[in-house]
């Protein structure tokens, strides 16, 4: 549907037709959207329902049946610099210290030592681990390292960031601590994020645009844009009477898929 796309001129990452199948299961049916440069859009939508999947497929880690994949107007088949895909599971290198699981992507790019330290060091204290830069992976909170495996998507500099609930092994206070900070780096960064959730109230907290997806096959069912007033204190927030009707709206239309 025409309406619901954002302008061709502000969509940074393009999906057009896209579909897919995992043997007889059926993830994707014909899936089309525009995702706004420097806006943070959600993925919503029950488990199963193709979300990880279509991440991965943006982020040209899964191979598509059916459709195209534009970034920045280019068509993309494979991972490539401009994305960076934060992990569920972290996916950190557990052998390696904070600094260098941040500076990694630019490790591999061969940038200097002296350079990309510098650099990891900023995003380190970006996502608020300053002096945490000589620890490993097993010596911090699960929260902790989400925070690195978002500092080392930060280090590389990339346009549009890939995030598959990241929160999701996070326990609930540092969740809400980081959906803050997200909010945050979203306004100081200029990046386009890309965030995986099934999740009404984060969602609707820290979304500028919602994607609502139907269960297998996904497909895209609305498009909410939330407008949410987030410079006030967070815990108004989530008392605001239009962030809680929104929450309302967005589960009388997902309820149906619910057992
Ligand atoms: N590698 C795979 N092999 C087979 N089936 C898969 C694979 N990955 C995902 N699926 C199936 O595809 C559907 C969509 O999965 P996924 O994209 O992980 O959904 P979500 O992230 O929304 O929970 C699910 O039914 C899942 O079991
Ligand atoms: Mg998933």
């Amino acid at each position: 549907m025409a309406a619901e796309l954002v302008s061709p001129v502000d969509a940074i990452v393009k999906v057009r037709g896209i579909s897919k199948s995992y043997g007889d299961v059926e993830a994707l049916r014909d899936v089309d959207l525009d995702f706004p440069r420097g806006k943070l859009t959600s993925l919503l939508g029950p488990s199963g329902c193709g979300k990880t999947t279509l991440l991965k497929i943006i982020a040209g880690l899964v191979p598509r049946d059916a459709g195209t994949v534009t970034v920045n107007g280019k068509q993309v088949d494979k991972p490539g610099p401009e994305r960076a895909f934060v992990f569920q599971d972290f996916a950190l290198m557990p052998w390696a210290t904070v600094m260098r699981n941040v500076a990694f992507g630019l490790e591999l790019r061969g940038v200097a030592k002296a350079e990309r330290e510098e650099k990891a060091r900023h995003f380190i204290a970006e996502v608020g681990l300053a002096g945490f830069e000589r620890k490993y992976p097993h010596e911090l909170s699960g929260g902790m390292r989400q925070r690195v495996g978002l500092a080392r998507a930060l280090c590389v500099d990339a346009d549009v960031l890939l995030l598959d609930e990241p929160f999701s092994a996070v326990d609930e206070q540092n969740r809400r601590k980081f959906q803050e900070d997200l909010i945050r780096l979203r306004t100081s960064q200029a990046k386009t994020f890309i965030f995986v959730t099934h999740s009404i109230e984060e969602a609707v907290y820290i979304s500028d645009r919602i994607v609502l997806l139907s269960p297998r096959p996904g497909r895209v069912s609305r498009i909410i844009e939330p407008q949410i007033d987030r410079s006030g204190d967070p815990d108004r927030i989530h008392r605001n009477q239009h962030y809680l009707d929104t929450v309302e709206e967005i589960w009388q239309g997902l309820k149906q898929y619910v057992e």
